[in-house]
C-alpha cells in the first residue's frame, strides 16, 4: 500500500506543459500526483508520459508513489470525453478508469476520487451507482483507495453510510471563511478520512493580506505559501499544490523543519474572522 502523502503535486490547467511541469515536481521530491480523466483542465496523458520518463530514472519506484485520478460526469467534461456518454454510468466509470490506466501507464491507482456528486445537493441514483462501480474497480485491483470531491456535510455523511466501500478521502476546496472547512474536517477526522484541499492560496487571497500572516512567516523565516501549507499539514489536512514554478516547488516541500504552535494554529484557523472584526 502506498504511503499516505504529505502534501500532493496537481496538474490541473497545465496543457502542453504537464509532462515537463509534473517531471520537475517529481523530481523535486513530490511523490504524489493528483489528475483526473477530464481533458477539460487536466491533460492526464501528459501527467502519464512525465511517470513514464520520471520512472525510467530508477530513482523511486512506483510503489512508493501515490497516484490519484478522477472519474468526472459528462455535465463537468467538455466533447473530450473518456467514455461512451450513452452508456450506464457504471460502465462510463469502468471506460473512465480503464483509461486512465492507460493515460497514466501503470497498473493500478492509489487513490479514485468521484470528481464531485450528480447535483449540488444530496446524492442521486447515478452518485450510488458509480460510487458501486468504484468499489469494483477495488474489487479487481485497479483501484487501492476511493474518494470523493466537492463535497458538502449532507452529502459526504450520505456516502459514508450507504457505501460498502468508505471513502479514504475527501478533496476540497478550502475557504479560510468556513473554519477552512471545519465541519467537514471534523467529520473526517472521526470517522478516519483523509482530507484533501485545494486552492488554499487562490480562495483565500484577500484573507492572507491579513499582515499577521505575513508577522508570522517573518518570524519563522518561512514564506506566507509555506506557513499557509505548514498551518494545513499542522490541522490534519493534505494540501495540494500545483505550482509551476521550480522554487516554489521546492518551497512547497520545505514545510517539514517546522512546526506551528497552537496559538498560530488558532491565529491561522480564524484569519476570516479576525479580518472580518477589523474591516
Ligand atoms: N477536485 C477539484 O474539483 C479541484 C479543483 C481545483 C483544483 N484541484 C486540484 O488542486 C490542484 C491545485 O489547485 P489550486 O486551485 O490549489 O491552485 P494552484 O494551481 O496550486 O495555484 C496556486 C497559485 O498560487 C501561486 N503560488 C504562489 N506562490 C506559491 C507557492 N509557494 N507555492 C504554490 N503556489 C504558489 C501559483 O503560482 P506559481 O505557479 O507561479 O507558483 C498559482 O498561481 C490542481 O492542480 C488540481 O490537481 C482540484
Amino acid at each position: 500500500m502506498a504511503r499516505i502523502p504529505s502534501i500532493i503535486y496537481g496538474t490541473a490547467w497545465k496543457e502542453d506543459r504537464t509532462e515537463a511541469l509534473v517531471l520537475k515536481a517529481l523530481e523535486t521530491g513530490f511523490t504524489a500526483i493528483d489528475t483526473a480523466n477530464q481533458r477539460k483542465h487536466y491533460y492526464e496523458e501528459g501527467v502519464g508520459n512525465a511517470l513514464a520518463r520520471f520512472l525510467q530514472t530508477g530513482r523511486v519506484p512506483r510503489a512508493d508513489l501515490f497516484l490519484q485520478t478522477k472519474f468526472t460526469y459528462a455535465a463537468g467534461q467538455d466533447h473530450r470525453l473518456p467514455y461512451d456518454v450513452n452508456a450506464f454510468f457504471a460502465q462510463q466509470v469502468r471506460q473512465s478508469c480503464h483509461s486512465s490506466l492507460e493515460h497514466l501507464g501503470v497498473d493500478y491507482i492509489d487513490s479514485y476520487i468521484l470528481h464531485g456528486p450528480n447535483t449540488g445537493n444530496g446524492l442521486t441514483g447515478a452518485d450510488m451507482e458509480v460510487w458501486a462501480a468504484m468499489e469494483a474497480l477495488v474489487s479487481s485491483g485497479a483501484v487501492r483507495m476511493l474518494g470523493v470531491s466537492n463535497v458538502n456535510l449532507g452529502q459526504l455523511k450520505l456516502l459514508y453510510r450507504n457505501a460498502h466501500i468508505k471513502p479514504e478521502f475527501v478533496q476540497n476546496r478550502c475557504f479560510a471563511s468556513t473554519l477552512w472547512d471545519k465541519d467537514i474536517r471534523d467529520f473526517c477526522t472521526a470517522n478516519g478520512i483523509y482530507y484533501q484541499s485545494f486552492s488554499l492560496l487562490t480562495a483565500n487571497a484577500r484573507e492572507l493580506q491579513n499582515p499577521s500572516v505575513a508577522a508570522l512567516a517573518k518570524e519563522k523565516g518561512k514564506t506566507l505559501e509555506q506557513i499557509v501549507f505548514r498551518f494545513a499539514v499542522d490541522t490534519g489536512m493534505m494540501p495540494l499544490t500545483g505550482t509551476t514554478d521550480e522554487t516554489h516547488m521546492r518551497e512547497d516541500l520545505d514545510i517539514f523543519d517546522f512546526e506551528l504552535t497552537k496559538d498560530e494554529i488558532a491565529l491561522m484557523e480564524n484569519i476570516a474572522q479576525q479580518q472580518e472584526r477589523q474591516m
